[in-house]
């Protein structure tokens, strides 16, 4: 089954390099903006489960503020020697009302 949410959150108030937390369907999820791209991932690390939500974002990359894992926002792959479990990645997209979107399956 796929679940597709319209979120009320406007893409235009997100910019780049910023991270939005939001709760869809009891998933705490993280919306971010990288390179005017957007991407939203699961909102724990896969290291030691820390809220990524301070995390610093550069070049389409999520940085954990607890132990400096560097995830790649497109595929949730993390780098270095830490963890080698990706984050959970959703589709998002911008609906024609300007509302993020977002495929929960
Ligand atoms: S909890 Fe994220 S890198 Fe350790």
């Amino acid at each position: 089954m796929v679940t597709i949410i319209d979120t009320l959150i406007p893409a235009a108030n997100i910019t780049d390099n910023q991270s939005v937390a939001i709760a869809l369907d009891g998933k705490d999820i993280l919306i971010c903006k990288a390179n005017s791209e957007y991407y939203a991932v699961d909102n724990q690390c896969t290291h030691q489960r820390a809220k990524l939500t301070e995390g610093r974002i550069r070049n389409c990359f999520l940085s954990c503020p607890l132990h400096g894992v560097r995830f790649d926002l497109r595929t949730g792959k993390p780098m270095g020697e830490l963890t080698k479990v990706p984050l959970k990645t959703y589709d998002i997209s911008v609906s024609d009302d300007g509302n993020l979107h977002i495929d929960l399956d």
